[in-house]
């Protein structure tokens, strides 16, 4: 009967409206053109939804590419995907590791109460990251929770093939990292219960909760979550080119949406889109004062290496954040991850965040 099924798809859609919760911020790449676009933005100028200033010198497109050949087929919310490429000249800042970074440009609230942090990843046969080296892959500024690929400093032998989610400077999940499949991800972070849980899927399959949540430190300025890579120097390994390929990044908050594609595709309302005309800089008369990124003074510390295991605290790192960092306990090494399973004797060098005499960005 017509009334049954009106009914019947009212009730559909309705079903379907309250699985999906707000996106507070959308990276999926819909509005840019090309990855030239992220040019536009600056600390003065911050159009568009990424930040973009941790890379290498060359053209954006050597380290930044978008193409629908990058996303996952999977998702029909994302127009393209990402490649992101750690190339001969893929070193920010002066720094020995190479780094392709983008990091949310939003004034939304993505740093508190509990979000889900999406994307999917993918490598190929082509570029494939090295499995001698980290990579952090995906973390925040205090390395909270992180994916990371290839052998992780300190631990035993030298290779490492699985791709791992990192929370609370601990491997809590891991699966052999093959080329050409999507892996669908949302990081659950609950910033007020200092939780994080890990949802994993592949291909076009909706997300599930694979680790439950486990206590974090989270925390983030809101400006401090690194969709890319960061790979770190190991001696005897050149560098080869590498890329890693991203596509359906939002936040989200409320309901998760398990649904790989779903989500509201809209972009964000917070941030004009990258075609906006840049302010010039001579008119731009409430811009803040320019940023200056200071070079890290790396103090070397010694740090017990981890089991094999890789029940390691996160190594790195970062002095990325564009406010001044509260020198945050979370950002060091921790030995209490690694008191679990025998010690190799070997230590290692880890980098101290220093707090950087940045000046803030917000107006
Ligand atoms: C970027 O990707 C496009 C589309 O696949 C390709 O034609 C172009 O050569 C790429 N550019 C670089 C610098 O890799």
């Amino acid at each position: 009967m017509m009334f049954t099924a009106q009914v019947s798809s009212t009730v559909l859609l309705a079903a379907s409206a309250v699985s999906a919760g707000t996106v507070l911020w959308d990276g999926r790449f819909n509005d840019y053109a090309s990855s030239a676009d992220l040019d536009k933005w600056s600390f003065s100028n911050p159009v568009g939804e990424y930040q973009y200033y941790i890379h290498g010198k060359g053209e954006t497109a050597e380290y930044v590419n978008l193409s629908a050949d990058f996303k996952n087929p999977g998702d029909s919310a994302s127009k393209q995907g990402v490649k992101i490429s750690l190339t001969d000249t893929a070193f920010w800042n002066g720094d020995a590791m190479r780094r392709t970074e983008l990091i949310p440009q939003t004034k939304a609230a993505i740093n508190k109460g509990k979000v889900y942090y999406h994307f999917s990843m993918k490598r190929s046969e082509t570029n494939a990251p090295s499995v001698n080296r980290e990579h952090q892959i995906a973390f925040f500024e205090s390395h909270f929770t992180e994916m990371k690929a290839g052998w992780i400093s300190g631990a035993q032998g030298d290779s490492d093939p699985a791709l791992r989610w990192f929370a609370d400077s601990k491997s809590q999940w891991d699966t052999p990292w093959e080329a050409g499949v999507w892996h669908n991800v949302a990081y659950e972070i609950d910033f007020d219960a200092s939780t994080v849980g890990f949802w994993h899927s592949t291909g076009s399959d909706a997300l599930k909760q694979t680790v439950a949540p486990v206590k974090a430190s989270t925390s983030s300025n809101g400006a401090d979550w690194h969709l890319g890579v960061l790979e770190l120097a190991r001696s005897g390994f050149t560098d080869a080119n590498e890329d890693i390929f991203f596509s359906g990044v939002y936040i989200e908050s409320g309901d998760l949406t398990t649904a790989i594609g779903s989500g509201s595709a809209a972009g964000s309302a917070d941030t004009p889109p990258p075609a906006a005309k840049p302010v010039a800089s001579s008119s731009a008369v409430i811009a803040p004062a320019p940023t200056t990124l200071a070079t890290s003074t790396k103090a070397p510390s010694t740090t017990s290496a981890p089991s094999a295991t890789s029940t390691k605290a996160p190594s790195t790192t970062l002095a990325t954040s564009i406010e001044a960092p509260s020198t945050s306990v979370a950002a060091q090494p921790t030995l209490s991850a690694t008191t679990t399973a025998a010690r190799p004797t070997a230590t290692r060098k880890c980098r101290k965040r220093k707090a950087r005499t940045v000046q803030q960005v917000a107006a």
